[in-house]
């Protein structure tokens, strides 16, 4: 059974990575710096509060490359890993962009195991101790086929306990060994062990090795080229029903000029944002906070009662996205919901809620930010 432990983390590790890859690849909003779920924005986001910021910062303008590459990336990770093809290399990479994506997004998840990447840090360090198993892999094959046509038989393996090779072995004598000239007996130096380990000419494990490198190159060569005709057929299909539900898009809120300079007009103070009649009751409004940049968004609750919030999420900082009619405000990189009435997090892995903004109406008819 031990044979098989290591199948289900395998599989499931797979799978996963493969997934994500190819949602990035079917997801043209990804590659696009508008979309507030675009990795430009996620990187944006992360860049607020990641320890590693500068570097965030600096690849921001290079962020569809390093898109494609994450994607790509994952794909062939969990591409690999299902089919336990150079599973150790494949482990390795997963490992690494776990790590990246733990300091870069979720490095402030409090209590630390409730942020995604440090688990699946961990979840892949059994492959690249123990590689992929012998089962249901595509590395044992290779072995299997090499060790064949190398003329090397693989013989059966058995473990056995040492002590009971002591029982058995005619040698043993009170702790020493006969066949040792009555030294103490050891594992690592049993003659009797040595004597029976399969004798292999240097030429067969040569060949072996060629052989392993030949088949092991031509299975990546062949699975790799699979991925990228999926990838590219993933990313055809995406874009083809983006343009087809294109013209059915649900409404965004509408943006405020926000003046930036601060005023006083009509029983009101701060900066201008723009017209209330820009926020019907019900609907929201963005806006962009003149005092740190981040984005804002505004909603009139009912008449005359104005709520607002720094629309920067708490987790990780992506924006938060709000649909018009929607009871919450959605968090588009994982999900974290929010109240619109309080700006509470209805459900993680938002810490705490929304930064609340201070936003009134004045006589003449505008919004100012407090
Ligand atoms: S950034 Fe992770 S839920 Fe918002």
């Amino acid at each position: 059974m031990a044979e098989w432990a290591l199948l289900p983390l395998r599989l499931f590790l797979g799978a996963t990575f493969a997934f994500a890859g190819l949602q990035k690849l079917a997801n043209p909003a990804f590659f696009s710096a508008k979309s507030p779920t675009s990795i430009q924005a996620q990187m944006t986001g992360a860049a607020r509060f990641s320890p590693i910021h500068s570097l965030l910062h600096a690849m921001i303008p290079h962020a569809v490359i390093i898109g494609w590459v994450i994607a790509y990336g994952e794909l062939a990770i969990g591409i690999g890993t299902l089919l336990g093809l150079k599973t150790r290399i494949a482990a390795i990479a997963g490992a690494f962009l776990s790590f990246n994506l733990f300091l870069a997004v979720s490095f402030h998840s409090s209590p630390y195991f409730t942020g995604a990447d440090i688990v699946f840090l961990f979840a892949w360090m059994p492959l690249i101790i123990a590689g992929g198993g012998s089962r249901l892999s595509a590395d044992a094959l290779i072995t299997r086929r090499a060790a064949a046509q190398s003329g090397l038989v693989k013989l059966p393996l058995v473990a056995v306990p040492f002590e009971n090779v002591q029982a058995f072995c005619g040698n043993f004598d009170k702790g020493h060994c006969r066949a040792l000239s009555n030294r103490p007996c050891a594992a690592d130096q049993c003659p009797v062990l040595d004597s029976r380990a399969p004798q292999v000419s240097s030429v067969a494990i040569k060949t072996f090795d060629r052989r392993s490198v030949v088949i092991g190159s031509t299975a990546v060569a062949v699975v790799a080229g699979a991925a990228a005709v999926t990838g590219l057929l993933t990313t055809a299909t995406g874009h083809l029903e983006a343009s087809a539900t294109s013209g059915q898009k649900a409404a965004t809120p509408t943006t405020l000029p926000s003046s930036g300079s601060n005023s006083s007009a009509g029983g009101a103070k701060g900066t201008l944002l723009g017209p209330a009649s820009a926020v019907p009751v019900g609907s929201a409004a963005t806006f962009t906070i003149p005092s740190s940049g981040d984005p804002g968004i505004v909603f009139q609750l009912n008449k005359g009662t104005f709520v607002a919030y720094d629309a920067v999420c708490p987790h990780a900082g992506c924006r938060v996205g709000y649909t018009p009619g929607a009871p919450l405000m959605l968090c588009p990189c994982h999900g974290s919901q929010f109240e619109v009435a309080t700006g509470q997090v209805v459900s993680g892995p938002a810490p705490h809620g929304l930064t609340p903004l201070t936003v009134v109406g004045s006589a003449n008819g505008n919004l100012y930010l407090q």
